[in-house]
């Protein structure tokens, strides 16, 4: 199957790209290269476009005879979407209909898209379930769901199936694709904090030790990047059966961003300066999947679901490309 990979240059569309390339599956990779990186598309030919230009996207599924789409170009920074939400809802929302729009236009029918944790806001139970309230706290988040309600009366008008997956905290390298996580600049704290292990910054700073949870940090559901890539390959599969999928893609485990930082010092063997300082704003205190749903429907095996293991193959990553991508 030809699946163009929207986004294929990010860190999760890189990682998809090569899954996709080592399973048979031909991929294309569709990206602008603003947030992404050249050097990471190893595994197939790369469009440079962006998603509002409508009709290169109808000339690339024509000319590929794209049979999927999965759709991982989005920003996804909160804060930056606190002080520019026009920026997300364009880029996210917007765009995503284009694309949309040009995948009715060259018939193509079957979707894949990077949902989030963040279209539940702040979740009145733990762990969380796919018909839990779904309130975003800031414009990130709305984008997600906007998509989603998108996709769905999409769904209802035409013959467009798709399956939507909310991704819990995306963390480590992928071992077999040598494809890791490199943000510019890197807000995300797995990295940050091996960059600190490193040597190549000062300090790493938590973000807030006060909260109600039992060491006062936040805690997070951290799903290795190959087990979640695998997911996408079941959806597209199941896709087959059912037009509308939306699946929760997280461990069910927590840690703290406490254990997070012991957890580097325990792999790499350093120790370095860890700064406590206030809340960062729109944090929730516990985000913790319940992807019973896609174990269940999806026969989702989890290959990696030790913090430990998502550690030790970030660990490995930023120590072979200290520097990450070139280009
Ligand atoms: N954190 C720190 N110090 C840092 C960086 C992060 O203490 O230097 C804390 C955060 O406050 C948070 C936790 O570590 O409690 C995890 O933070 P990340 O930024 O790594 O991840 P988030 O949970 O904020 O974000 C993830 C995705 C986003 C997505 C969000 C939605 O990475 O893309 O989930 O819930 F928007």
């Amino acid at each position: 199957m030809r699946v163009l990979v929207c986004g294929g240059a990010g860190y999760i569309g890189s990682n998809m790209t090569a899954m996709l390339a080592a399973e048979g599956f031909e991929p294309v990779v569709f990206d602008n290269l603003s947030r992404g990186h050249k050097s990471a598309v190893k595994h197939a030919e790369l469009v440079k476009g962006n998603l509002s230009d409508y009709d290169l996207l109808i000339e690339t599924c024509k000319k590929y005879k794209i049979e999927a789409v999965m759709h991982f170009a989005a920003f996804i920074e909160v804060g930056e979407s606190v002080q520019q939400p026009l920026k997300y809802f364009d880029n996210n929302v917007s765009s995503t209909c284009i694309l949309l729009s040009a995948m009715q236009a060259a018939g193509v029918e079957k979707f894949v898209f990077s949902s989030s944790a963040a279209v539940y806001g702040n979740p009145t139970r733990i762990p969380i379930t796919e018909d839990s309230p779904k309130e975003p706290i800031n414009p990130y988040g709305q984008t997600k769901l906007e998509v989603e309600r998108i996709c769905h009366f999409q769904s209802q008008a035409t013959k467009f199936r798709y399956a939507s997956l909310r991704y819990f905290n995306a963390a480590g390298a992928g071992l077999k694709s040598m494809l890791g996580e490199d943000h510019r600049p890197e807000s995300h704290l797995i990295p940050l904090v091996i960059q600190a292990a490193m040597g190549k910054r000062g300090e790493i700073k938590i973000y807030g030790t006060d909260y109600a949870t039992p060491d006062g940090t936040c805690i997070r559901d951290y799903i290795h990047i190959e087990d979640l890539c695998r997911a996408h390959l079941l959806a597209l599969k199941k896709l087959d059966e059912k037009p509308e999928l939306i699946y929760n893609l997280g461990n069910g485990k927590g840690y703290s961003v406490r254990e997070v930082v012991e957890t580097v010092k325990e792999v790499s063997g350093k120790d370095f300066k860890v700064a406590e300082i206030e809340r960062r704003p729109g944090d929730p205190p516990i985000l913790i999947a319940d992807a019973t749903k896609a174990k269940n429907e999806l026969g989702w095996q989890r290959q990696y679901p030790q913090l430990e293991k998502i550690v030790e193959s970030a660990w490995m990553w930023h120590n072979k490309f200290p520097n990450g991508y070139q280009d």
